[in-house]
């Protein structure tokens, strides 16, 4: 477990990141429908995820960031790893916290596990109207290499594609 302590100037965020484990499905499907209203993931994706994530050939990472004080799970992030290729699956915080370094944590844990399960690159898909994850991205080194068109449905939303050099990154 790591512990992320960012202040916004408003507020003071302290979260602890840990392994996500089914009894999170539910508190993370809230966030999910809050931020994703148009695709949310089903419980069964999570499910599904999950059920790769433990034991000797385990090929995701997935991860939550929990408020101590309360219990409430304030952000969540996967990562399928396949071969070589890791794949950022999902990234999340809650609203009330962006801004506070979670998404930066998260995804340091993220590209930690990459490193863990070998993987060379990294490859994500980003809305392409959205400008706040894509610089998110772009601050850990990922480069835009795409599109893909209609990726996002049913709004038809085009996917930028992004690419981590796993070897280049610094991870702490
Ligand atoms: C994208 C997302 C995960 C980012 O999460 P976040 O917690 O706000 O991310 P961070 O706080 O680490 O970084 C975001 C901004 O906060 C700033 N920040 C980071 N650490 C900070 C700190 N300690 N103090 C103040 N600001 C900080 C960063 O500068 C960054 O701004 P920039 O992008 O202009 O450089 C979040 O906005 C989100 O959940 N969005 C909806 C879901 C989504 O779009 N997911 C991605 C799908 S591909």
């Amino acid at each position: 477990m790591t512990e992320a302590i960012r202040g916004t100037g408003a507020a003071t965020v302290t979260a602890v990141l840990r392994e996500m484990r089914w009894w999170d499905i539910d508190p993370v499907l809230e966030l999910e429908h809050e931020l994703f209203p148009e695709d949310a993931w089903s419980p069964g994706m999570f499910w599904s995820e999950l059920a790769h994530a433990r034991g000797p050939g385990a090929t995701r990472r997935y991860v939550v960031a929990e408020d101590p004080a309360t219990g409430r799970i304030v952000g969540y992030a996967g990562l399928a790893a396949v071969g070589d290729l890791g794949d950022v699956q999902t990234i999340g915080v809650g609203r009330d916290h962006w801004g506070g370094g979670l998404g930066s944590e998260l995804l340091t844990d993220l590209l930690k596990h990459a490193t863990a399960f070998e993987c060379a690159t990294v490859l994500l898909e980003v809305r392409v109207d959205n400008t706040r994850a894509q610089k998110l991205y772009e601050r850990f080194g990922f480069e835009p290499i795409g599109f893909r068109r209609g990726y996002y449905q049913p709004g038809n939303i085009d996917a930028l594609v992004m690419r981590l050099h796993v070897q280049e990154t610094e991870t702490d």
